[in-house]
């Protein structure tokens, strides 16, 4: 089963593919995360792709599909993968027909309010990428990974111009890709704007519409 989680920025689709992957063993693509390691890397595709992921803008639908495509080769991700923010483009939607076959595409809707409360705090662990929040979801040790020891980091791509360029990136592609699976009946829509205390508003529905309750 592929399931694709799709949302703004700060929705919280990293959070939640991370608690439903542990939870229920379903592996993980972290779009974001796959390239932010693939820009660590010495060699001119990595300089490449961290410029546009600085700049908070999308990495060419054809690069990104033959990444997504190499990534999905893995044994690990033979039987069932959650794919976090992918599609980003209705043409990365239309091209991965008949390649990438989605069963479940959730699209976790937020308030712009909500997105401005989770984008001051982040904080990411280096080594095992769970994510935090310094005021909703703070770490017991701050700057600490409760889980590995890991080092906490705020991304690079946190600049004010970058974060505007996501959101207005996201809100110009996701009408035509939510028409779009809206017409093949898979799409789903999941409030993500609950607190953090109440997550279960957010985790139960989202089991429910995978088919994982
Ligand atoms: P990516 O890394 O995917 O960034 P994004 O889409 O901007 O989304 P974020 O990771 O910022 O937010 P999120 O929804 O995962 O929220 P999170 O769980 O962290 O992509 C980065 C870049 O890679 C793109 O700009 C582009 O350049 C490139 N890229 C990626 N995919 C691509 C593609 N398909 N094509 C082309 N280019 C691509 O949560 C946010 C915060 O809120 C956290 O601090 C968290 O702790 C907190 N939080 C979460 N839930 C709650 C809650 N319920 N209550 C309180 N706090 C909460
Ligand atoms: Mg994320």
């Amino acid at each position: 089963m592929i399931v694709a989680f799709l949302g703004a920025p700060y929705a919280g689709k990293g959070t939640y593919a991370k608690m439903i992957s542990e939870k229920h063993d379903i592996p993980t693509v972290s779009m974001g995360q796959l390239l932010r390691d693939l820009s660590k890397e010495n060699s001119e595709l990595a300089m490449e792709i961290k410029s546009y992921i600085d700049k908070g803008i999308l990495i060419p639908d054809e690069k990104m599909l033959e990444i997504l495509e190499n990534e999905l080769k893995k044994e690990k991700y033979s039987k069932n993968v959650i794919l976090d923010g992918y599609p980003r483009t209705l043409s990365q939607a239309v091209m991965e027909e008949g390649k990438i076959d989605l069963e479940v595409v959730i699209l976790f809707t937020t308030s712009m309010e909500t997105i401005i409360d989770r984008g001051a705090g982040r904080r990411t662990c280096k080594d095992c990428e769970r994510i935090y929040h310094v005021k909703n979801i703070p770490p017991k040790k701050e700057g600490i990974c409760d889980v590995c020891g890991g080092k906490l980091y705020q991304r690079d791509d946190e600049t004010p111009k970058a974060i505007k360029n996501r959101l207005e990136i996201f809100e110009k592609n996701i009408g035509p890709i939510v028409k779009y699976y809206e017409r093949k009946g898979i799409l789903k829509r999941i409030n993500s704007d609950p607190p953090y205390e109440e997550i279960n508003k957010i985790i139960k529905p989202l089991e429910m519409a995978i088919g994982l309750r």
